[in-house]
């Protein structure tokens, strides 16, 4: 896991890593697990690598409901079916849920076999496919069973995400803007400086990637430092997870940026952050996404949500803040009481 060199790249185009991908497939059956969107990337990839284009391919359905522990039974079945052994390898091609999924199962199979992640969004790109974290959902709680385990490579093609939907762009966009608040101000800058269409996508992927894979090669296990990308997520997940409840799903990057907003709130509350800064980043984040209101009934579901979250222990919940921007800060921890509290004040005033 988290090996000295990390495995991430950011590619312009199929020439740049055809070879890369035949290399490691030499000799090995190739297994393609993928899902109906990212099903036109993979035959663009079968028919430029010889060694993809007989590999047998398991789509998963669509949505973040797939990534579970039945589905992982299927890939498991698929795999025996076929005869994969521990020295194949398994190709991931994807959004995040695809490689969080695609990796878990590999890593456990036969006590790993070796796995290769080709996102195909920009959450994928610079956020899920990068770090070796894997996960399934259960009993409604987001990636609660899960390994650490690094591909052998994660490849970074940005013209993999011509076809992707801009809410799905603007999705994975809100985990740049959090590289740039908790690490690089000139980052954040850069990347609110336009809108999304006129930035610089392949320079916004190679710098997240450096950040993110950063921040995991000084602490891979999220003992430490790797909780700065915790911000925005631990009000992001409980959002997200009301809003599925509500039957109004919205997509995590659209929580997470929301997210943001409010912690910042919370952390100009508790003088951590300057309300000066907090006013700057509400306004950039709100030019970007739609606010999401809540009911102050909703309130105790949050918190509910947020105290069983696996990072928390049982009367505090532990946040990532911001001091200022392009510096946070970890296990800032919150009663559940100033957090209902700073909630209520949020939604009654913004
Ligand atoms: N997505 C946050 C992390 O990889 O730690």
């Amino acid at each position: 896991m988290a090996n000295q060199i990390l495995p991430y790249i950011r590619v312009e185009g199929i020439a740049e890593y055809s070879s890369k991908i035949s290399a490691l497939a030499k000799n090995k059956k190739i297994f393609i697990i993928c899902d109906q969107n990212s099903l036109q990337c993979v035959k663009y990839l079968q028919s430029n690598i010889n060694e993809l284009s007989e590999a047998p391919i398991f789509k998963v359905g669509l949505g973040e409901e797939n990534k579970t522990l039945i589905v992982s039974q299927k890939i498991w079945d698929f795999l025996l079916q076929n005869n994969a052994t521990r020295s194949d390898l398994i190709v991931n091609v994807g959004g995040g849920m695809i490689t969080d999924l695609g990796g878990f199962v590999a890593s456990v199979y036969k006590r790993g076999i070796s796995y290769l992640n080709i996102p195909t969004s920009l959450l994928g790109m610079i956020d899920a496919s990068i770090g070796g974290k894997t996960g399934i959902n259960y009993h409604h709680y987001k990636n609660q069973i899960g390994t650490f385990s690094d591909p052998k490579l994660a490849i970074c093609d940005p013209h993999l995400l011509n076809s992707l939907p801009k809410k799905e762009l603007l999705s994975g966009f809100a985990e740049a803007l959090k590289h740039g608040l908790v690490f690089n101000a000139k980052y954040w800058q850069l990347c609110t400086s336009k809108p999304i269409n006129q930035l610089p996508i392949s320079e916004i992927i190679t710098d997240s990637i450096k950040i993110k894979s950063h921040i995991v090669s000084i602490d891979p296990y999220e003992k430490k430092e790797r909780k700065l990308l915790n911000l925005g997520h631990t009000i992001g997940h409980s959002l997200e997870s009301l809003l599925l409840e509500k039957k109004t799903p919205t997509l995590h990057g659209f929580a997470v940026a929301n997210g943001i907003v409010m912690e910042s709130f919370i952390a100009s509350e508790i003088k951590l952050l300057s309300r000066a800064c907090f006013k700057i980043i509400k306004s950039s984040i709100y030019k970007i996404y739609q606010p999401i209101s809540i009911d102050k009934s909703d309130i105790p579901f949050l918190l509910e949500f947020m105290k069983k979250d696996k990072k928390n222990s049982f009367k505090e919940i532990n946040f990532t803040l911001l001091e200022r921007i392009g510096k946070g800060k970890i296990d800032v921890n919150l009663s559940e009481g100033i957090v209902q509290e700073k909630l209520e004040k949020f939604f009654s005033i913004g």
